[in-house]
């Protein structure tokens, strides 16, 4: 397909998945509400042709934010019966600053709405009317990163955690295979709706269900309240993904701030957060053996030294030096980059738990691979960037707007096709949108 094509193509699924409560789904039938961090890409996409909509996907997550500044990771504003856990699971009234209006989940997702409202500034055409909106909303963002820092950061560290493998974004990881291993949790009664639309193979298995609600009803049983989970859950975990789309919009509000003028308290603020989550960040998360950022599980105080994607997106927050981001760039080249393989895998091919068609615990996701792009675009690092940008758009061009793709080369001649999951996912065309416009 011409780029003229891709572009109007992505444009459809944007607009098809666009719903008339003014958010976008992620999917058909397999997400058929709003989440967090897919609006966020979603109104990267919409801002190259249509401004209010994108505007509208903030406003329509802001507006379940709770009093206490979480923001939760699905919003519930229409009814479906296509997905579980649905809207009468989470009992969210449990917290007493929950939103009244909104039935959401109580788990969060990772951080993103800070640099969203920045690319919004960057792509809108009319600065004075993007200004006047990000002026009115961006408090919220702020309460939201207060709230990380004052009730997520037990240790005073600069370092939030989550308490969920669906706070993480990626969902099944191998990351958390050892976490589950501590917990033995019922074998629940429900109904799965995922592999009604998706094939089995593709996604999280019974079992790990069984641990992903085991962990939502302990959080149920502590009313939601942050300290008793940090206590209780078994999962609890710095994530460098997570971590890194904090700072990247912790530097975001700053600059916008920075153009709203008059916000000194609230620059300065974000200014020290900034200064000591990079530090511990650093300190904490960086492998010197694995030349990679890792995952930190704080309730068994101990490191998790495998690679994944989410181990280079601190190059998009600039987190490292420049000698740490080259010897991050070895690790991606060389696990990652093999000239058999499209980039970026989500978990370390080379690992023995590798697998190619398996939700996170292989494929190439879209929007790892932009968060990456713009990670390498920062230090220069043009060349694997470019490559990046190529074999991205190269996967939704060969395969449509798939959710996940196959890492390896030689299943597409082989299979015929490496594209897995939902059709038509909507930030696989939003930030193909982006893409082609860089
Ligand atoms: C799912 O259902 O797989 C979602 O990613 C959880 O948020």
């Amino acid at each position: 397909m011409n780029k003229d094509n891709l572009l109007k193509e992505a444009k459809r699924v944007l607009l098809d998945n666009f719903q008339p409560e003014g958010f976008t789904i992620p999917c058909k039938g397999l997400y058929p509400f709003q989440w967090k961090w897919d609006s966020g890409f979603i109104a990267i996409g919409l801002a190259h042709f249509d401004i209010e909509k994108a505007k509208s996907e903030i406003d329509s997550l802001l507006k379940s934010q709770w009093g206490n500044g979480f923001i939760p990771h699905i919003v519930f504003h229409n009814d479906s019966d296509t997905y579980f856990p649905g809207p009468d699971f989470h009992h969210t009234y449990l917290h007493p600053e929950a939103s009244k209006k909104y039935k959401s989940s109580g788990i969060t997702q990772p951080p993103v709405i800070g640099f969203v409202l920045e690319e919004l500034y960057r792509l809108a055409e009319d600065k004075d009317d993007i200004l006047c909106f990000i002026e009115s909303r961006i408090d919220s963002v702020y309460k939201n990163h207060h709230y990380f820092y004052s009730h997520r950061d037990p240790f005073d560290e600069g370092l939030v955690y989550i308490y969920h493998n669906w706070e993480s974004g990626t969902d099944n990881s191998p990351m958390w295979d050892h976490i589950w291993e501590t917990m033995d949790p019922p074998d629940y009664d429900f109904q799965r709706k995922d592999t009604t639309h998706v094939d089995a193979s593709q996604r999280p298995t019974k079992r790990e269900y069984d641990h992903y609600i085991n962990i939502i009803e302990i959080a149920k049983s502590c009313n939601y309240d942050d300290r008793l989970i940090a206590e209780r859950s078994p999962f609890l975990v710095y994530d460098p993904l997570f971590n890194a789309m904090l700072l990247k919009s912790n530097e975001s509000l700053i600059k916008l701030y920075g153009i709203i003028g008059d916000q000194y308290e609230k620059v300065e603020q974000l200014e020290k957060w900034q200064e000591k989550s990079k530090k511990s960040f650093n300190d904490k998360l960086f492998d010197h053996n694995l030349n990679a950022y890792i995952h930190y599980d704080i309730r068994n105080s101990k490191p998790i030294p495998l690679i994944s994607s989410s181990s280079f997106t601190p190059l998009f927050a600039g987190i490292p030096n420049k000698e740490k981001a080259v010897k991050l760039i070895q690790t991606l080249q060389e696990r990652f980059g093999g000239e058999n393989s499209y980039l970026c895998a989500s978990f370390d091919p080379t690992e023995e738990r590798f697998n190619p068609k398996k939700y996170w615990r292989g494929p190439v996701w879209i929007n790892l691979n932009w968060i990456i792009y713009k990670g390498l675009k920062r230090y220069s690092f043009d060349e694997m960037a470019e490559r990046l940008k190529n074999e991205t758009v190269e996967l939704i061009d060969k395969e449509g707007f798939k959710e996940y793709f196959d890492p390896r080369k030689e299943v597409y001649k082989n299979q015929g096709h490496g594209g897995y999951g939902g059709n038509d996912f909507s930030w696989s065309a939003a930030l193909i949108i982006d893409l082609l416009n860089q």
